[in-house]
């Protein structure tokens, strides 16, 4: 039987735009097992001298995760930052109602400034729009970016951080516009908070920058409108609107799910013309970017429960599967396509919860998404291409016109890295050509493929779903090559000299 065929086009000149590393961001959120029994378990043998667990460190670090964002999340919401500093014994235990826990406040600020530190990236802060406002959120930068000989910069020095911790990102709130959210607004009235907010921030430290909440998903019966309103109050003091999504195959339809980033791509576009709109409206010359601080599959721990206000019960412990890492690798695609205005992404989240890296006590093990995650935050970095796709489409449920790829292409120096995602249930016969660059000469093929589509990674079998790097070949011509992307697969091409 003939396979079916497909075509990869790229030209060296034609781009989309530079990378910003901070696309390859996550999240740690005071929520289940993230912190407490994730990256901070001080009496497990597998932690260091401060508690934090070195194993999961170092899967961290092989992620290489630019930027975190933290502490919250729902959590953020009715979050008291005063609670987390100063000595330990003296922090307040308190009920923490987005996620009807005990929150002991035993790890807070200054350790996750530090951890941040070891993992080698920077922190991306939220403060408590919901429960709380502007004076909370400009005591905090203060207490943070300050050098001193203020009442909140000599705390933070009494509390032991003699330096500044200089946070240059923050975000304004979590998720406003959710009925679940505590101290939920309608836009005009998160708006305006956001705005005063943000002017008072910028006073104490004017080379912060900013994210107002955009929607919790595209989804939400205000969305659109939510942008405008919150941007219309906002545009002068802030530079990035966040997006938030989650996917899931609740419906256990493989060929729909695989196509929800048609979704997220018109996510995107929506939000781009509304920022734009924004701007011509006010006649402004500034753009707003995106900060796209939310983004995973999550639905296998959506039943789950546990006793009310317990300490760091597992919540939303997802195990993914074979076909997750497909979508984790489509959305990183189409977050690396929209690279010219998509400045900051997280996904959500980093460690047990929803999470890439799961942490027991006993061990540390890579879930299926880890890899996509790994392969677009290593090799991902540089300028993107416009990448041309011409494949086979299918119809799916809810999509119709759906290409079996899903491509993008993104070049550093001297190599040309294509992600590709094969949704088909069959292998594609693919020429790809790369115009305008001279001499590439090798390439090698990272695959991630199983013909289960459930299958997943365990402590006990770690390595059930890994890739596989198939042996380097020669190009016949310059920048041009036929490759076979498998069925269902994930899959990293190199071009080299
Ligand atoms: O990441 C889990 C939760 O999802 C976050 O706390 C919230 O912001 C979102 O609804």
């Amino acid at each position: 039987m003939k396979l079916k065929q497909a075509k990869i086009r790229v030209e060296k000149d034609f781009t989309v735009g530079q990378v910003d590393k901070r696309i390859f961001g996550s999240f740690i959120e005071h929520l289940g097992r993230a912190v407490y029994g994730g990256i901070y378990d001080p009496s497990n043998p597998r932690s260091d001298e401060m508690g934090y667990r070195r194993d999961v460190m170092e899967l961290i670090r092989e992620l290489n995760v630019p930027i975190i964002r933290y502490p919250g999340g729902n959590f953020v919401s009715g979050f008291n930052w005063e609670d987390s500093v100063g000595p330990v014994k003296d922090r307040p235990r308190r009920l923490e109602l987005a996620w009807n826990t005990t929150e002991t406040n035993a790890f807070g600020l200054h350790e996750f400034c530090e951890w941040a530190k070891r993992v080698d990236s920077q922190v991306m802060m939220a403060v408590n729009l919901g429960t709380r406002g502007a004076d909370e959120a400009r005591h905090l930068v203060e207490y943070c970016n300050h050098p001193g000989n203020t009442y909140y910069s000599d705390l933070r020095k009494k509390n032991g951080a003699e330096a500044p911790f200089g946070i240059k990102t923050w975000c304004l709130g979590n998720e406003m516009d959710g009925p679940w959210q505590m101290g939920h607004k309608t836009a005009m009235e998160y708006g305006r908070l956001a705005c005063e907010t943000a002017k008072m921030m910028k006073w104490v430290d004017p080379d912060i920058e900013l994210v107002a909440c955009g929607s919790s998903s595209i989804g939400m019966p205000t969305f659109g409108s939510w942008e405008a309103t919150v941007l219309e109050q906002t545009y002068e003091h802030v530079d990035y609107i966040s997006l938030h999504q989650y996917y899931g195959n609740q419906e256990n339809d493989t060929p729909n799910f695989l196509a929800r980033t048609l979704d997220m791509d018109r996510f995107i576009n929506s939000v781009i013309s509304i920022c734009d709109f924004v701007a011509a409206k006010k006649a402004g010359k500034k753009k707003i970017n995106l900060s796209f601080d939310e983004w995973n599959v999550w639905y296998h721990s959506n039943q789950e429960k546990h006793e009310p206000w317990c300490e760091a019960p597992a919540q939303l412990e997802d195990i993914y599967n074979m076909e997750d890492a497909l979508l984790v690798g489509s959305m990183l695609i189409t977050l690396l396509r929209h690279a010219d205005r998509v400045k900051m992404a997280c996904l959500a989240q980093l460690v047990n919860v929803i999470a890439p890296v799961m942490a027991m006590p006993e061990g540390v093990f890579k879930q299926t998404i880890f890899y996509p995650f790994m392969h677009a935050s290593n090799y991902g970095r540089g300028t993107v291409l416009q990448t041309l796709a011409e494949s086979p489409k299918y119809d799916a449920k809810e999509y119709t016109d759906v290409p079996y790829l899903d491509t993008i292409a993104v070049t550093d120096q001297d190599t040309v890295t294509v992600f590709v995602v094969n949704r088909a249930e069959e292998e594609l016969a693919t020429r790809c050509e790369l115009g305008g660059f001279e001499g590439l000469k090798k390439l090698s093929h990272i695959v991630m493929a199983d013909p289960d589509m459930k299958a997943v990674n365990s402590l006990e079998n770690p390595d059930r779903i890994k890739p596989q790097t198939l042996p380097e070949t020669l190009l016949a011509e310059n920048g041009k090559a036929e490759v076979k992307i498998p069925a269902r697969s994930w899959n990293v091409l190199r071009f080299s000299k």
